[in-house]
């Protein structure tokens, strides 16, 4: 037994020697630009086809599959991102870069910009299974700017052996059941330096990193299923859901909310103050997290009279510093779009398109000029971080000083959290198909007052 230990322990370290050996060849990050051929990753169809059906429809479905193709990459890459990369040398490299997370292995075998979508080229895999079960490991300390090694070939890493495919090698993995894995995609560095993108930064920090529950955990749950249809029967398979922003479902119900009123019952001309407590029970990282340049969230409360007269309540401001950020108001932002759009000129466009009034739990994120933007390559700096954190709460008041014509009787007050994964103004601005703004409830509660004459 004593011994046998010892052989696997040098088993173990032999494999851990040579992996590291065999890495120091492989680059990555911006340096792994073009060191592939297309020809040394599978299709995923091939994957698919015959053996990983399941995993291959749940695929189909996930955004990994669409990061090249959906509409609004396409517009945002095509539309400015390349454009604005061509005129200003400060983000030249987003040309090539963007690639690296949304088509790896059109960036990894150097066909960069690729073929756009509608040319049905391989760049249309976007992010495959034989670029996730060949990734080996990461360069630097902090995943991030794909910063992944891919080292394709017959072995494929997975979190578990035991069984040998008639296709390939099966190998154990440490990396790809790690939260770091996802970090080398989900954490962004702008060109100046500044964190656009830190999903795995967000959980590092949160309870569920110290509590050892990783992003799969909520992406790839484990369920009864098999590695491959002719495989055997396992009782813990991850799923290959990857559902986020795109699932209503997922979206539904982060926030928990909750209203209440500091009396309950007054009369016309007196103030009532209405506080909203909400509470992040369901992400692992802070909400919104990701694309936090196009997201947004925003608080709305009502009221309502006897009478159904409706009555918008405007949130009470808190003063802190960058606040005007969090409450919509009537402004322009977004100015730096004339650069790819060939406009120097150009005013901007409806910085939030919602309610003025209500809370916006955001951060935002600004242009080498201090303009507000939602071309994360050109940021230069961020404002305040006004968004909720992983089981984290944040309150908020509502003062309503009652007009004399309010209705006497029942006034009931609801307040309703809304999501849209993209600010409507700049998605109408670039045509970007209406299902990327639609408004989303994440969660609503009211309360009730009694109005006196
Ligand atoms: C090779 C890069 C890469 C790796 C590795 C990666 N992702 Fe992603 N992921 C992406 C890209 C790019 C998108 C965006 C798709 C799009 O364009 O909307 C995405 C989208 C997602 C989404 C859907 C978001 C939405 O808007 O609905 C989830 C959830 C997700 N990833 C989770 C994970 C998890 C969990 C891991 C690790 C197990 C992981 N990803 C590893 C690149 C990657
Ligand atoms: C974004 C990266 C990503 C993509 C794309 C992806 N996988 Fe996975 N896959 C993972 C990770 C991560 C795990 C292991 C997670 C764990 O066990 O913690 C995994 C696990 C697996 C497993 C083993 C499951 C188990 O529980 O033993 C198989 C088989 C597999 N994937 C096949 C596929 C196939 C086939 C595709 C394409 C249709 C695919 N994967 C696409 C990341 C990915
Ligand atoms: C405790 C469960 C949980 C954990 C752990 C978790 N997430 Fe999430 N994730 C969610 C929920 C719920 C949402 C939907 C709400 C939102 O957008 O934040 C979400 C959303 C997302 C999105 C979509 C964001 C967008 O706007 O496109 C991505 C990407 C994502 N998660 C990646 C990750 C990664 C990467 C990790 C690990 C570093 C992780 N998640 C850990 C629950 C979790
Ligand atoms: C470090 C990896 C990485 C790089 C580099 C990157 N992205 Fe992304 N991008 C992601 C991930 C991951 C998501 C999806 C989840 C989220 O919102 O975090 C995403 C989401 C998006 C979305 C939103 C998709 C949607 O439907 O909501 C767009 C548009 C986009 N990226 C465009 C770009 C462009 C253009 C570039 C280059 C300037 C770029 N990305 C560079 C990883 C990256």
């Amino acid at each position: 037994m004593r011994s046998a230990r010892k052989v696997l322990a040098v088993v173990v370290i032999g494999t851990v020697v040579a992996g590291a050996g065999l890495l120091a060849q492989v680059k990555a990050g911006d340096a792994a630009h073009g060191t592939r051929q297309y020809d040394q990753y599978k299709k995923p169809k091939f994957c698919g086809t015959s053996c990983h059906t399941d995993f291959y429809r749940q695929w189909r479905q996930e955004m990994h599959s669409q990061a090249y193709v959906h509409h609004w990459d396409e517009i945002e890459y095509f539309k400015l991102a390349v454009p604005h990369a061509e005129k200003d040398p400060a983000v030249a490299g987003v040309r090539d870069g963007c690639n690296g997370c949304h088509a790896p292995v059109s960036f990894l075998a150097g066909d960069t910009p690729p073929p756009r979508p509608e040319e049905n080229s391989r760049a249309n895999e976007a992010v495959t299974c034989d670029l996730c079960h060949t990734i080996t490991g990461f360069e630097s300390d902090t995943p991030h700017n794909f910063n992944y090694y891919s080292e394709p070939g017959n072995v494929k890493y997975g979190p578990r052996g035991g069984v040998t495919s008639p296709e390939h090698v099966i190998e154990v993995s440490k990396f790809l059941p790690s939260a770091e894995f996802c970090g080398t995609c989900h954490n962004e560095k702008s060109p100046y330096g500044v964190w656009v993108k830190s999903t795995h930064l967000e959980w590092k920090e949160g309870p569920y990193a110290a509590e050892g529950v990783p992003c799969h955990d909520c992406h790839m749950p484990r369920a009864e299923g098999r590695r491959a249809s002719m495989g055997k029967a396992y009782p813990d398979i991850r799923q290959h859901l990857f559902h986020g922003a795109h699932d209503n479902g997922k979206i539904r119900g982060t926030v928990e909310l909750r209203i209440h009123p500091d009396i309950d019952e007054t009369e016309p001309g007196e103030k009532v103050v209405f506080t909203v407590v909400l509470f992040n029970q369901k992400a692992g990282h802070k909400f919104p997290t990701g694309s936090v340049e196009d997201r947004i969230v925003w608080l709305h409360v009502e009221a309502t009279d006897a009478q159904g007269k409706v009555y918008h309540l405007p949130v009470d401001p808190k003063g802190f510093e960058g606040e005007e950020y969090t409450i919509a108001r009537d402004v322009l932002a977004y100015q730096d779009m004339g650069i790819a759009l060939n406009d120097p000129g150009f005013q901007g466009v409806q910085r939030d398109g919602v309610p003025v009034g209500d809370r916006i739990f955001r951060m935002p994120y600004f242009d080498p000029q201090g303009r507000m933007t939602i071309q994360q390559w050109n940021t230069k700096s961020l404002g305040v971080d006004y968004r909720i954190p992983p089981r984290g709460t944040r309150v908020e008041t509502f003062s309503f000083s009652l007009p004399f014509e309010v209705a006497p009787g029942r006034m009931t007050v609801e307040a309703t959290l809304n999501y849209s994964k993209l600010v409507k103004p700049v998605a109408e601005l670039l045509e970007v198909p209406p299902d990327e703004t639609e408004t989303v409830v994440v969660n609503e509660h009211s309360t009730v007052i009694n109005v006196f004459d």
